[in-house]
């Protein structure tokens, strides 16, 4: 819908946020432009930008892998890196496919899958009521609150064909590191994975074969410095392990498969 948002309020806007150190303020003044209802709305919407909020969620949403995923403040914004990890999981996922986007934030992940694989059966689940009440609105029933497995329906132990696990993986001596973006407005629980990172991963990787379907395979993404320790981490939980790696969007996956035989 076209505003009438005048030329002036768009100099203004891009001078705001040059200032603030925008980058691509010019790019960004226009996404904001068409996301405000009138004036008033993109000069606040310009505040928040320029004052660090990200930009998904100042207008409330993120386009990520050819879907808009709706976003709250507060919740992780979906990353171009965990592209990956959609395109490995709809490789493996087709129609009736069980698909589960566990700590699924948004829902991005399960959304993008579902929207190449129509007909998988999807289920969502994570620990954050905000991310919760955010992948409801993006995904609608199935989406679950709790601490990982625990937060999913007994119905889906053995059945789950493909587990998207993006936890979170940053070593916590490097949360401050990161940008002040994402260390201001996401959650530390998104993004703080202990020691060496992979506290979560760990927990996911160990009870992956409970959950997972005989040959169903679980993906998450890590760090480059953490690939020897995640691969070995999902063999002794006694799965069948690969990487998954694309140097353009510098994403690491691990990818571990159930080989064998009934629920343990
Ligand atoms: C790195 S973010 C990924 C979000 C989403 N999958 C994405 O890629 O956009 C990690 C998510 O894991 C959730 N989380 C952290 N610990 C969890 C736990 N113990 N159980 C369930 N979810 C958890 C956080 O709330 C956060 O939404």
């Amino acid at each position: 819908m076209e505003t009438a948002i005048t030329a002036a309020a768009m100099v203004e806007s891009i001078t705001r946020l040059r200032a603030a150190g925008c980058v691509f303020a010019e790019d960004e003044a226009e996404v904001l432009r068409a996301a405000a209802t009138d004036e008033t709305a993109l000069r606040a919407m310009v505040e928040r930008r320029a004052l660090g909020e990200p930009l998904e969620q100042v207008v409330g949403y993120a386009d990520f892998c050819g879907v808009r995923v709706r976003l709250l403040p507060g919740v992780f914004v979906p990353r171009v890196r965990s592209e990956l990890l959609v395109r490995m999981a709809s490789a493996a996922a087709s129609a009736g496919s069980v698909v589960v986007d566990l700590c699924c934030g948004s829902g991005a992940l399960g959304l993008a899958v579902r929207a190449q694989r129509p007909g998988i059966e999807l289920h969502a689940a994570d620990v954050d009521p905000v991310a919760v009440a955010c992948a409801r609105d993006n995904l609608g029933d199935n989406v679950y609150q709790g601490d990982l497995f625990d937060a999913l329906p007994t119905g889906l132990r053995g059945r789950i064909d493909v587990l998207l696990a993006n936890v979170p993986y940053v070593a916590t001596r490097h949360i401050a590191l990161l940008p002040a973006e994402a260390r201001d407005h996401e959650p530390p629980t998104a993004l703080d994975g202990g020691d060496d990172g992979l506290d979560v991963f760990r927990a996911v990787a160990c009870r992956a074969g409970e959950w997972l379907a005989p040959r169903g395979i679980v993906l998450s993404e890590i760090t480059g410095a953490q690939v020897e320790t995640a691969l070995a981490v999902a063999e002794d939980a006694g799965l069948a392990v690969d990487l998954g790696y694309d140097d353009d969007l510098e994403a690491r996956v691990v990818r571990g498969q159930k080989t064998v035989g009934p629920v343990r």
